[in-house]
């Protein structure tokens, strides 16, 4: 359990880090622990203990913790340079397999985090439209700047908007409510000639986990076309993770621009923006859309990148199917084994990502989350981590299972979660 170690880390920690963490969603109190080391499906904490990791880099290691392949390609780049800041021939390469995978990306441009590549994708519609505001949904988290920090999801998910944010570039940003049709077509209708783009994650995966009801993309890509408005699709989290061509290769939905990172580097830091060829080309140098980033495209993070692909493509009929099914597995077993799990619990559950609810309603909206109780989430996590088991420390978060979890990890799992859930309805 938590213990010595990591108190005492967090005590030298907030003398000089601001919370003791480098990202919010990383506190829960009294303190985190601290992680010492990770490989495949578990981290290892300074205090010595194996947790089975859940939590993945929110979503970040699809492979698991220092997959070899991707470790080994990246060693061999470090001893040939890390960064050059002028092209090298590995960029064009990885830009040329995405533009084969991604249904989308007729052209790519490399940053290195997922809130650059939103940023981006949005200025890039402002410019391409010549429309000024944006719609994004309740609970949908891109990053962690003004326009896209207003009812955000995530580490933002308890405030509605962060202080230091500038009102006039919030006041930009209209928000509607997700797998609601009916609001999203009024607001547009009203405000069409404004609304440069509409941004979203497919599936909603940073409030909890919210699955889109049937044919809702669909509608949104009609609507969005008739009214030219461009549709972002947020794949940070998504892209790579649920199908090799993210969601909208498992969806067949293509927007006009995507953003991916996370599972696309497998933990190390690269994310891209792709899009049509006439909206990515305004990208200076060769329009007038300024963007720009000294560790875009470094060797390393190029390397990893190259590899995580390359080791989903030749794997894919594997990959894919089975993280799906040990998710499947998880979930049934869950609700098997828990006492009346209807009555008291709900699972939502997609590919590799899962996350249980405290509530007996459907959670298909990020309104219907407030009803889950956060008492017993947090019961449940002090609970798994008692039992060596790390999922994130957030209702508002997603779990995430990696091609390194076995069915040995995937039984634990089960009987621990049972475990604390047939406890809570005694
Ligand atoms: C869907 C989504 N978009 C954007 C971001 C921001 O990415 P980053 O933290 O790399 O800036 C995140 C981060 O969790 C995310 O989940």
């Amino acid at each position: 359990m938590i213990s010595d170690k990591s108190e005492k880390l967090f005590r030298r920690a907030v003398k000089v880090i601001p919370g003791g963490v480098n990202s919010p969603v990383r506190f829960f109190k009294p303190y985190p622990f601290f992680v010492a080391s990770g490989l495949g499906s578990k981290i290892v904490s300074v205090d010595h203990e194996t947790y089975l990791d859940y939590c993945m880099g929110y979503g970040s290691l699809i492979f698991g913790h220092s997959y070899l392949p991707i470790i080994e390609s990246v060693r061999m780049q470090l001893e040939n340079g890390t960064l050059f800041c002028i092209p090298s021939e590995k960029e064009v390469y990885l830009a040329e397999i995405m533009t084969k995978i991604i249904p989308c990306a007729e052209k790519v441009r490399l940053v290195n985090t997922g809130g650059e590549a939103t940023m981006t994708a949005i200025r890039l519609s402002r410019a391409f439209t010549r429309r000024k505001k944006i719609l994004k949904f309740n609970g949908g988290y891109h990053g962690a700047y003004d326009y896209v920090l207003v009812k955000a999801g995530s580490g933002a998910a308890a405030i509605p908007s962060s202080a230091g944010s500038i009102k006039e570039i919030s006041d930009e940003t209209l928000i509607v409510e997700y797998n609601d049709f009916g609001e999203l077509e009024r607001i547009i209708e009203k405000e069409s000639e404004n609304i440069s783009c509409l941004i979203m994650e497919p599936v909603l995966a940073n409030y909890g986990l919210i699955i889109p009801e049937k044919n809702y993309l669909t509608e949104i890509r009609k609507i969005t076309k008739k009214y030219g408005i461009l549709l972002i699709f947020d794949e940070v989290i998504t892209g790579f993770r649920l199908s090799i061509g993210g969601c909208s290769e498992f969806f067949g939905i293509i927007p006009d621009i995507a953003t991916y990172s996370k599972s696309f580097g497998n933990g190390f830091p690269i994310a891209a923006i792709c899009g049509k060829k006439e909206i990515m080309d305004q990208l200076s140098p060769s329009g007038d859309v300024y963007q720009a980033s000294t560790y875009a495209g470094n060797t390393v993070s190029v390397t990893a990148a190259i590899a995580t692909i390359e080791s989903l493509l030749k794997n894919k009929n594997k990959v894919y199917p089975t993280i799906a099914r040990l998710c499947d597995t998880l979930v049934m077993g869950i609700k098997d084994r828990v006492k009346d799990f209807d009555n008291h619990y709900t699972l939502n559950s997609i590919g590799s990502l899962f996350q249980i609810f405290f509530t007996r309603e459907q959670v298909s909206t990020p309104r219907d989350i407030l009803r889950s109780d956060q008492k017993l989430f947090e019961n449940l996590f002090w609970d798994l981590l008692k039992k060596n088991i790390f999922i994130p420390p957030s209702l508002y978060e997603t779990c995430f299972i990696s091609y390194s979890h076995s069915d040995e990890d995937i039984e634990k799992t089960i009987e621990c979660y049972s475990d604390s859930l047939n406890k809570y309805t005694k």
